[in-house]
């Protein structure tokens, strides 16, 4: 009996095919999940990861509700390429306070994981304006609408409590002071003399991160009259990938997985 002979056995009974098929599939299966239950931990423990701030939230809910993710990835490969052109390859814990993350696929304008601290708040205010006044042969869209346009965070308090229940750390002190927070973000000078709300704010947020200065309290549309969606879109522009410390992180060492 040759061996399509035996082969025939599998074709002549489609149940029999459909175990063998289970069988080897399950295989398959088991080889890649297995090792997963013997890492104590599959997201690295890095310094500085933290939740977003309000505004910060509160942006992040902008670039999804404007879809910014259709055209934008936020996930440095480890691959040469991009190490080179946006720095360190993302790591796991990077997007664990992002829900849903943005890590997507498609790149019609560059990855936008590392983009905080690499252009002035001046130059987002100019590019989401208009991108061709600062790159002439930019192909996105321009988001005029927002500059001006005041922030809606009725809803904030209530974000911070859904995200809760996926698993971020949020406080209730945190959430309690979102209102204030938020504006004492966008606005050094929202309080009156004294009032130290942008410190706090940072107490609050950096004991989170057990790093300082990750923080940016500062008016980012340059307009301090009002908090406008402008203002949360570029604070959020500005905090992404800024969060590890990497010149403490080392990738090889496995400590920080078991
Ligand atoms: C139709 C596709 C498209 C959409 C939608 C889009 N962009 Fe872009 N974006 C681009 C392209 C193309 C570039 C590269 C040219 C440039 O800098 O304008 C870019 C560049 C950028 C850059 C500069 C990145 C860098 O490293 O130089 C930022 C920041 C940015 N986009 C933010 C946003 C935000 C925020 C939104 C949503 C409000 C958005 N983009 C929506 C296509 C898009």
């Amino acid at each position: 009996m040759s061996l399509f002979d035996k082969h025939k056995i599998f074709e002549k009974h489609s149940m029999l095919l459909t175990v063998g098929i289970l069988i080897v599939v399950a295989i398959g299966g088991i080889i890649e999940i297995a090792p997963l239950f013997y890492l104590k931990n599959t997201i690295e423990k890095v310094d500085g990861m933290r939740p977003y701030t309000p505004l910060e939230l509160a942006g992040r809910n902008i670039y999804i509700r404007e879809g910014c993710y259709v055209c934008h990835s936020q996930m440095v490969r480890p691959l040469r390429d991009e190490v080179e052109r946006y720095g360190h390859y993302s790591l796991a814990a990077e997007s664990m306070y992002d829900h849903p993350f943005q890590w997507g696929s498609k790149r019609t304008g560059p990855d936008l994981a590392r983009v905080g601290g690499k252009y002035s708040d001046e130059w987002h205010v100019d590019h989401l304006t208009d991108p061709r006044s600062v790159v002439p042969e930019s192909i996105m869209p321009p988001y005029e609408f927002m500059v001006g346009r005041r922030l809606d965070f009725a809803s904030i308090e209530d974000d911070m409590r859904a995200l809760r229940v996926v698993g971020v750390p949020y406080t209730d002190e945190m959430i309690d002071n979102a209102k204030f927070d938020l504006q004492a973000q966008a606005n050094p000078d929202f309080y009156p003399e004294g009032a130290d709300y942008d410190d706090e704010l940072r107490d609050r947020y950096e004991a989170a991160a057990g790093r300082e200065d990750t923080v940016k309290v500062r008016v980012f549309d340059g307009d301090a009259s009002s908090v406008t969606e402008l203002d949360a879109l570029i604070a959020y522009m500005q905090v992404l990938g800024t969060l590890v410390d990497f010149s403490t992180y080392e990738a090889d060492d496995l400590q920080n997985r078991r």
